[in-house]
């Protein structure tokens, strides 16, 4: 069945050649999945050499567990290591159909990375952003068709959770969006067409609910009492091991976004500002245990 609002699926364009900027932690995992699923050369790019080695490093280090797990043969193991590519140069783009960044959340910078790729792709190729919170439409008006620009939101760990917001922009023409539709159900993803808002939908949900559990904290509710007294809701993790997996700097950045569309509902947290400042990557250590320096933080330390 057609997802609501999808267009005519024979206005998808075949994808032979796909292209991710950036090799961070999210871009890895998309790189593997579109390898996976699209059978197709996946090229990666990145500012430096080290990121680039790292991020073609982990998604091959993914496919080593797949292969631990039985879940691929030996022999695709490798033909999935060959299909992932790393490169410096956008010029490696050349050739591709889609382009997906995960790059930095910054519209400054999301705008220039599209404008690079659009002077090596054809003009039939789609830009898609994987961008949590920012306006898709914003990121394309400085294209020269900025018709082709999808928004295409995955949720960490990519591999495992099964939704894809997709994201129509306002010049956003049905044949980018069908495609954007064709390559989701290629990567077995459960589509939706959500409208180009701040944050989309499940972040909205999502961060007004971590925003409270952190304002409570910030108002000295201890974390141990703020997580026992959020397991009656159900989450599939507690909610500060889940800021842990998506990043605190990640959380801000689209509380920040919220705040400022909707002040009234998206109270910000100088603790969680400070505790990215910090640079932690956690509440949690890599054990379990809280973090006494962002304990220390949250008690007004
Ligand atoms: N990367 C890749 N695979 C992972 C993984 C990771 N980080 N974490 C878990 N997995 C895999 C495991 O390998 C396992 O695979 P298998 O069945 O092949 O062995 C499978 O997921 C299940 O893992 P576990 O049995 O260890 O653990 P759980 O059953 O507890 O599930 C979870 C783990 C899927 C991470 C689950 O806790 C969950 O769904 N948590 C909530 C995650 C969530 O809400 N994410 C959304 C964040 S918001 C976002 O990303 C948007 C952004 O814009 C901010």
């Amino acid at each position: 069945k057609r997802p609501a609002g999808a267009p005519d699926k024979s206005l998808a364009r075949p994808v032979t050649k796909v292209g991710v900027v950036g090799a961070g932690l999210m871009a890895s995992q998309l790189a593997l999945l579109f390898a996976r699923r699209l059978e197709v050369p996946v090229v990666l790019t990145d500012l430096d050499q080290e990121r680039l080695d790292k991020g073609v490093g982990h998604a091959h280090g993914e496919i080593d567990k797949l292969l631990a797990k039985g879940r691929v043969s030996a022999d695709k193991a490798s033909r999935l290591k060959a299909l992932i590519t790393g490169s410096l140069s956008k010029d490696a783009f050349a050739g591709a159909d889609f382009v997906i960044e995960a790059v930095f959340e910054e519209m400054s910078v999301k705008q220039k990375v599209f404008a690079e790729v659009e002077a090596v792709v054809s003009d039939e190729c789609v830009l898609a952003t994987n961008t949590s919170s920012l306006s898709v439409t914003e990121m394309a008006a400085k294209l020269r068709r900025p018709e082709r620009v999808v928004g295409f939101h995955f949720f960490n760990p990519v591999a495992v959770l099964p939704l894809l917001e997709i994201v129509r922009g306002e010049k956003t023409d049905d044949a980018a969006l069908a495609t954007a539709f064709a390559v989701g159900r290629q990567l077995k993803k459960s589509c939706v067409l959500v409208k180009d808002a701040p944050a989309f939908v499940v972040n909205r949900i999502l961060v007004r609910l971590l925003a409270e559990i952190v304002k409570a904290v910030d108002e000295g509710t201890p974390i141990e009492t703020a997580e026992r007294a959020a397991a009656p809701l159900g989450l599939p993790m507690p909610p500060f091991v889940l800021m842990g997996l998506v990043g605190p700097a990640i959380a801000l950045h689209v509380n920040e976004t919220l705040h400022a569309a909707f002040p009234d509902r998206f109270p910000l947290s100088d603790n969680l500002a400070k505790m990215v400042a910090a640079g932690k990557t956690g509440v949690y250590r890599p054990d379990f245990t809280l973090d006494p320096e962002v304990v220390e933080i949250f008690s007004g330390g």
